[in-house]
C-alpha cells in the first residue's frame, strides 16, 4: 500500500550560487559521510558534475520529506537522509540515525527516480507500507 509520494524540482543554479557564497559548508550541511565523498570526487574532476550532483541529490531528500509527510521537520534531517546507488547505477535511499529507525519503525520502504537537465534537477520519490 503506498504511504505516500513526493516530488521536487531544483533550480542549478541556485545550488551553483550557494556553493559559491558558502563552499563547502553548503554541501556538508546536505550531504551524508558518504555523498560527501562522492561530491568531493566529483567536484576536484569537475566543479560542474559536482553542482550536478547536489542539485539530484537536495531535490531527492526533498521529495523524501514530502513523501514521508514530514517536510524537513525532526527525524527528517538532510544528512541522514542519503541517495546511494547500486552497482546497476539506479538510485536508492538509505536512512541513518533517528531517521532510520523512525522509518523502519513502521516497516515503511521507499523508491526514488531523479532527472536534470540544463537548469532543473528534479525526484520523485514513494514510500509503502506493505
Ligand atoms: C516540504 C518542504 C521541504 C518543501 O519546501 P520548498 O522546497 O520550499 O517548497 P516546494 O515548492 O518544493 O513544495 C511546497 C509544497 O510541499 C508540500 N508540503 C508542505 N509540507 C509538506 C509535508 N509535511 N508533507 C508533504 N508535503 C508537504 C505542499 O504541497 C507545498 O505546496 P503548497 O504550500 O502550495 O501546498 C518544506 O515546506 C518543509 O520542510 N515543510 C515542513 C516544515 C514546515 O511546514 N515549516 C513551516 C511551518 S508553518
Amino acid at each position: 500500500m503506498i504511504y505516500g509520494i513526493g516530488n521536487d524540482i531544483c533550480d542549478v543554479r541556485r545550488i551553483r550560487e550557494s556553493l559559491s557564497r558558502h563552499g563547502e559548508r553548503f554541501a556538508e550541511k546536505i550531504l551524508s559521510d558518504a555523498e560527501l565523498v562522492t561530491w568531493r570526487q566529483r567536484s576536484e574532476r569537475w566543479p560542474e558534475r559536482g553542482v550536478r550532483y547536489l542539485a539530484t541529490r537536495f531535490s531527492a531528500k526533498e521529495a523524501f520529506s514530502k513523501a514521508i509527510g514530514l517536510g524537513m521537520r525532526m527525524p527528517m534531517t538532510w544528512r541522514d537522509c542519503e541517495i546511494a546507488k547500486l552497482p546497476s547505477g539506479q538510485p536508492v535511499i538509505r536512512l541513518h540515525r533517528g531517521l532510520k529507525d523512525w522509518f523502519e519503525g513502521q516497516g515503511l520502504s521507499a523508491h526514488v527516480s531523479v532527472t536534470d537537465e540544463t537548469d532543473y534537477a528534479a525526484s520523485f520519490v514513494v514510500v509503502e507500507r506493505p
